[in-house]
Order: C-alpha cells, then sequence, then structure tokens
C-alpha cells in the first residue's frame, strides 16, 4: 500500500491554498474541506509530464476519457453498474447542480435539503431563487426520518438535494433511508440530485449506496454528481461529472448552446483521469490514515472535551461538534478562533440547526489533530 504524507507544518504554511492562507500564522486552520496530505503521486505526475513538455493547447484526450473512467470506477467500488453516454463532464459539483435546478425547476419551487447541510446547498437555493424545504436529520445519529419528509413536502416542491455521504455530519444514508427518499420522489414526482462527491471516504464498517442503484424508477429521476476533487485531494483543478439518469434534465442539457456550460481544462481532467484510473492504492492508504484520525479525535474529544457532542462519522474527515454545552453562544467558530487560534466551519453557515455548532476538519497530521485539541481545550478549560 502507498505511504500517506501528512505534511508538515512548514510546508503547509507555504501553501497559497485558502485553508492555510486565509488566517496569520498564529492559527491553526482545520476548516474547508482540504487535506493536510500530499496529492497522489501519480497525479503529481501527469501535471508534472504536462508541465514539462509545455503541453499546454488545446486538449480533449483526458477529457473523452472520463465518462469511461468514471463508469469503471464506480462498477468496481459501489457496484453501480452504467452507461458512460450519460455521463457528462462539469466544471465542479455545484455547477452540475445549479444548472439542474435552472432548467428542471421554477423561481419559488421548494427544494428538499436535509440540515444541517453543506453551505453552498442552501446558497444553491438562494441564488436561484428556490425555496428551502428544510427536514432535519435526528441529531441522535443523523437518521433520516421518513415521516418527517413525506409530511414537509407541499404542492410546489420539486426536487430533493442529497448530499450522501453527509456533510457535516458524516452520514452514510442506509438503503432504507434511500428507498424512502425513492418513495417520497416517485409520489410527488420529485427531481433527485444525489451529491456523491464523498463516496469514496467511507470509514469500515458503513457502505456507500449510489441513489442510483435504488431502483430503476428511482435511477430515473436522479441526477448523480461526484468529482476525485475530496477523495484525491484536487479540489483547486476543478473537475465534476454528473451521471445523468433523468432524461427529461438530458434532453434539456441537450437543447443548450454548446458553449453555455463552459469546459474543464486539461490539468483537471488529467488529474481526474489519473485518479479514477490509477489511484487506487493511495486511495486505500488514505483512507486508513482518515479513519485513525477519526479515532485519535473521539479518544481526545471524550478524555479533554467530554461535553462536546459528536457522532463519530460513518465517512468523510468533518466532524461536527454541539458545543453548546460550553455556552459559547450561537457561532463558537468565531470565538473559538479568537481564544484558542484554531480556524473551524461555522456552524450557522450550515442552516438554522447549526446554531452552537462547529465542523472540524480533521484530514490532517497525528502531531496537527494532537495541537488543534489542545488548543481547543485549553480554551475551553
Ligand atoms: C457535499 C459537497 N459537495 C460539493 C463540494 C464541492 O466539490 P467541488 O469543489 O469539487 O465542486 C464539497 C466540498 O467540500 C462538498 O462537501
Amino acid at each position: 500500500m502507498a505511504a500517506v504524507e501528512p505534511l508538515d507544518i512548514d510546508h503547509l504554511r507555504h501553501l497559497s491554498g485558502i485553508k492555510w492562507s486565509r488566517y496569520g500564522p498564529d492559527v491553526l486552520p482545520a476548516w474547508v474541506a482540504d487535506m493536510d496530505i500530499a496529492p497522489p503521486p501519480v497525479v503529481v505526475e501527469v501535471l508534472q509530464q504536462l508541465v514539462s513538455r509545455g503541453d499546454f493547447g488545446y486538449n480533449r484526450q483526458a477529457l473523452l476519457q472520463l465518462p469511461d473512467a468514471f463508469a469503471r470506477w464506480q462498477s468496481d467500488r459501489h457496484r453501480w453498474v452504467i452507461d458512460p453516454a450519460d455521463v457528462r463532464v462539469f466544471c465542479d459539483v455545484l455547477h452540475a447542480i445549479d444548472t439542474a435546478l435552472w432548467l428542471l425547476t421554477g423561481p419559488g419551487d421548494g427544494v428538499v435539503l436535509f440540515t444541517p447541510i453543506y453551505p453552498p446547498f442552501l446558497n444553491a437555493l438562494s441564488t436561484t431563487g428556490r425555496r428551502l424545504i428544510d427536514v432535519p436529520l435526528d441529531p441522535d445519529g443523523w437518521r433520516l426520518d421518513p415521516d418527517r419528509l413525506a409530511a414537509a413536502i407541499d404542492d410546489s416542491t420539486r426536487a430533493i438535494l442529497l448530499c450522501n455521504p453527509h456533510n457535516p455530519t458524516g452520514r452514510v444514508f442506509d438503503e432504507s433511508e434511500l428507498a424512502a427518499i425513492a418513495r417520497v420522489a416517485e409520489e410527488h414526482d420529485l427531481l433527485i440530485l444525489s451529491d456523491e462527491v464523498w463516496a469514496d471516504l467511507v470509514h469500515p464498517g458503513a457502505t456507500h449506496r449510489p441513489m442510483g442503484t435504488i431502483s430503476p424508477e428511482a435511477a430515473a429521476r436522479t441526477l448523480t454528481i461526484s468529482a476525485a476533487s475530496k477523495a484525491f485531494n484536487l479540489a483547486g483543478l476543478r473537475c465534476a461529472v454528473a451521471h445523468v439518469g433523468h432524461a427529461g434534465l438530458a434532453a434539456r442539457l441537450a437543447e443548450l448552446p454548446a458553449h453555455l456550460l463552459g469546459a474543464v481544462g486539461t490539468p483537471g481532467a488529467e488529474a481526474t483521469l489519473a485518479a479514477w484510473t490509477a489511484g487506487a492504492p493511495w486511495l486505500e492508504a488514505v483512507r486508513g490514515h482518515l479513519t485513525e484520525r477519526r479515532d485519535q479525535l473521539a479518544r481526545r474529544l471524550a478524555a479533554d472535551l467530554p461535553a462536546v457532542g459528536f457522532v463519530p462519522p460513518e465517512a468523510t474527515y468533518l466532524a461536527w461538534l454541539d458545543l453548546r454545552p460550553y455556552g459559547l453562544g450561537d457561532n463558537p467558530a468565531e470565538i473559538l478562533l479568537d481564544k484558542a487560534s484554531v480556524a473551524l466551519s461555522a456552524g450557522p453557515d450550515f442552516g438554522v440547526h447549526g446554531l452552537g455548532h462547529a465542523r472540524f476538519n480533521f484530514a490532517t497530521s497525528a502531531i496537527i489533530l494532537d495541537q488543534l485539541v489542545d488548543r481547543l481545550a485549553a480554551a475551553l478549560a
């Protein structure tokens, strides 16, 4: 198995990405979802080759292979068999989500979100003028309540925007929860947008089920969006794919002017192709590292911050922390940036159920993770 290289602090402080550059040198960042891990050597190699050849001309070689590579990756890893002809490349995950909402729903239409939720989903609704149908997950384990979902649907609800595995809670929804979503979607003729960008970072004991595998009926009303960005730490390269199972959406996409949706650049396409064709051994090593860090965080919280509410995530490298017992107000991340010099993601950005919470990114080295918890524990003592 390939070695995982968590980067040391000097290296990290010289990166230009927002995670390490937004705050001053006294702050330890555990906010935006980038990993403090060197990217896969197979990806670095293809990018270095492009640079050393000066190979920056018009180039569709990698781009044209992505649908096949994604189909093979899904079938090998998630037992989801798809036709590459139904896969389209987008510039990023939200590009596909905004496009689908724009094409198949109208202003004021309701869109279900399972909250708390990844903040850009809330932005996608507000910026497209769609209405939030808020279906909170059950805080005791973050399960989805099918009755709550069914009761929330109204006459102008048109879509369900699912994040599975779920950011920020790390839940991997099981077959019964996904079947409940499919049932409600069928009953009310809803579009399902299934963001599965975290599917490859599942911890032992949980299994990701693509929405498209639940039933042929569910598959036929679903757009599944994915990318190599999270699992392979490539977010700055901007490349995503979407499987268009919904025939109506496929038809609307086909009607669009050829260049309206833009195009992915060569580095993003080459990197994604390398990840999905040769990145599996690296990914396995990273998953092992992330599970160790998750367990380290759980041990440290239990020992040093026992009042924090925390359900160990089944997937992702994100921990959703309930800090209400510490009386830090609605936005503990703001207080902890000041008092602990730790940058977390602000809970209220994840919707009203995020008040008093913060999201902690534990994709770092064992040493930095200990330092992060030490700082939080000292500030909250
Ligand atoms: C649920 C979810 N969807 C989409 C994204 C964005 O992915 P990308 O930057 O590859 O578009 C993220 C990033 O953290 C995410 O957590």
